[in-house]
């Protein structure tokens, strides 16, 4: 099925494209910051490169180890197990709610990641990137255990946000180790936290930084988003020193050393979880009856030009540009990332999200109440993509009623209905072109250009800012040459106006695809195109066919819609939203908030 290359050459690989999502931890549902910030901006990325027609593989999975999963196990009463396999339910609901099609999303639960971050822990070991040391662990005197970074806050040392955790300050991005904080206690029962020796594997960062310099160092990395550099550089000042991989807990990867001390210990779920990328490439490949076929985008040697980028939350920057590079430079021969687009955070109603407040839009309450298109429209417009965003309901209400439904909807509903009634159910055939038409539709390729360009360099938002530019430049245009009146005097100006207007309606399609898949199928067939096959499989977190194929809908080239060609009956793409909603979902919201 996938055919070997004999001779590698540098730009061996150029149309592959790796889409390696952060593994989300299965210990609670998704809210809209996730989705508008990673799930969906890397969708809309995978859809723009398989209708472009790259070589594309996009994989993630539950993250099912460390404290997120057992303290909430522990909260219920319940094993991790049951916790997982609740939330990673709810995940595969969403993706299929909204379209976002994995070729995998797995778990790092199986027993293929295990065996692959054992591997990466025995080679890493093997190489001399690890070693052997003890470190102080924090220690619970009132539960008589260690206890994991995340059971630990206090205040931050760097910024001095008093609720940091042991591993990480949400605050200002700082990864610390417990010690570090400032009057530390358990989260359990806010005990104080002593220290005690533990022994411990480390990765041998220090080792490792002058060759994570030099990849760093060694391409223009103008292309990262400001703030994944900011971060990155941020980090890097400090100096890198060897950080523990290994902890005293009992859930987690056991650690592949034939020694007494280490059977009570786990490898730490960061460095088990990052390597979710290629144990689930390599599931995948094997899902598929190819099991070398994960090489295809992690082989420096046979896809030297394979192309990787990683969609993250701001908070996790520095495992992808600094740990997860570290340890693929101390592996070898893997591809490192090209590109690390992180998120910003979402606020909802100008306040800060929050979990433990329930202050939060939970997409399994609304995703059954709108329609998908109208979500990932408004996720997309206001995605946190270089700055903090805000969900507001009255602008969802408002940018959905006004872009998506009046600006597209409409221009597709009146044009096709008045086209349908008028001109025998065809496209009808257009007299030579003046320059307003052929003005329209020279910017109709100015802008699919731009799209394209903005789409490539992982900018959604403005992609879509751009691509509702050319919605609205096709409705000025239908205002000025308004075939419904032309139609009695002029009846081949109409048709013309028509003609010209549908051409770009299904450029629009096509660029409209990335963000509203379901209504551009839709369109497409509306259009008169043969109608494509479902695609998706993301509900099960597996395609199909082994791989997510894009539809004909999203050929990524302008394509003309022949005269003649026969129009379906049209019905509007969209529902419009009552208003009045607005106060009901703030009414919902309120009512759930924990104070
Ligand atoms: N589970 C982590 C979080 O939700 C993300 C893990 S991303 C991975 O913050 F790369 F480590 F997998
Ligand atoms: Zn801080």
């Amino acid at each position: 099925m996938i055919a070997k290359h004999d001779t590698p050459s540098d730009t061996a690989g150029a149309d592959r494209v790796l889409v390696c999502v952060a593994w989300p931890y299965a210990n609670g549902p998704f809210h809209v910051g996730h989705v508008s910030g990673v799930y969906l901006p890397a969708d809309i990325f995978a859809r723009f490169g398989r209708a472009r027609g790259a070589d594309l593989l996009m994989v993630s999975g539950s993250d099912c180890h460390g404290a997120p999963i057992t303290i909430r196990a522990e909260r219920e009463g319940i094993t991790p197990l049951e916790v997982i396999a609740r939330y990673h339910a709810a995940f595969l609901h969403t993706f299929d709610r909204l379209g976002i099609a994995f070729d995998l999303f797995t778990q790092t639960y199986t027993e293929n990641h295990y065996a692959v971050t054992q591997d990466i822990f025995l080679r890493l070991l093997e190489r001399g990137y690890l070693y052997r040391d003890t470190m102080t662990g924090s220690y619970s005197e009132t539960q008589g255990r260690f206890l994991p970074d995340r059971y630990v806050e206090g205040a931050c040392p760097v910024c001095g946000y008093t609720r940091a955790r042991g591993d990480q300050c949400d605050n200002c991005g700082t990864l610390l180790d417990p010690e570090q904080l400032i009057a530390p206690h358990s989260v359990l029962d806010g005990g104080p936290i002593t220290f005690r020796e533990t022994e411990h594997v480390f990765l041998d960062l220090a080792k490792l930084e002058p060759a994570l310099r030099a990849w760093l160092d060694g391409a223009d990395r103008s292309y990262w988003r400001p703030n994944t550099v900011a971060f990155t550089r941020n980090w890097l000042k400090q100096g890198l020193h060897g950080r523990a991989i290994t902890r005293d807990l009992d859930w987690g990867v056991p650690v592949p050393l034939d020694d007494p001390a280490f059977r009570d210990k786990r490898i730490y779920v960061w460095f088990d979880a990052v390597i979710g990328y290629l144990s689930a490439s390599k599931e995948w490949a094997r899902d598929c009856g190819n099991p070398d076929a994960w090489a295809r985008w992690w082989s420096q040697q046979e896809a030297p030009a394979a192309r990787s980028y990683y969609f993250l939350g701001k908070d996790n920057i520095p495992f992808h540009t600094i740990i997860w590079p570290a340890m693929l430079l101390g592996y070898g021969g893997l591809n490192l990332p090209y590109d690390v687009p992180a998120a910003e955070f979402m606020n909802l109603e100008g306040e800060q999200m929050s979990t433990s407040r329930n202050w939060a839009v939970w997409l399994p309450d609304i995703e059954e109440r709108y329609q998908p298109d109208a979500l990932r429209y408004y996720l997309t417009a206001v995605a946190p993509e270089t700055r903090d965003s805000n969900w507001s309901w009255a602008d969802f209400v408002t940018r959905v009623n006004s872009e998506l439904v009046a600006t597209w909807g409409n221009l597709v509903n009146r044009v096709l209905s008045f086209t349908y009634r008028n001109f025998d159910g065809r496209v009808p055939e257009p007299a030579p072109l003046d320059a307003v038409d052929r003005a329209l539709l020279a910017e109709r390729d100015a802008a699919f250009a731009r799209v394209t360009d903005l789409l490539a360099a992982v900018h959604p938002r403005d992609a879509l800012r751009e691509t509702m530019g050319l919605a609205a430049a096709a409705n000025r245009y239908l205002d000025e040459k308004a075939p419904w009146k032309a139609l009695k005097t002029d009846r081949a100006a109409a048709a013309t106006a028509l003609w010209v207007t549908i051409q770009v309606i299904n450029a629009l399609k096509t660029l409209t695809y990335p963000f509203v898949p379901f209504s551009a199928e839709r369109l497409h067939a509306l259009l008169g195109f043969p109608e494509g096959d479902e695609e998706t499989g993301a509900y099960s977190g597996r395609a199909a066919a082994g791989r997510i194929a894009a539809p004909a809908t999203a050929r990524w080239a302008i394509e003309e819609v022949p005269a003649g060609q026969a129009l379906r009956q049209p019905t509007p793409l969209f529902d419009k939203l009552d208003p009045a909603l607005v106060e009901e979902e703030l009414e919902r919201l309120r009512a759930a908030r924990v104070e």
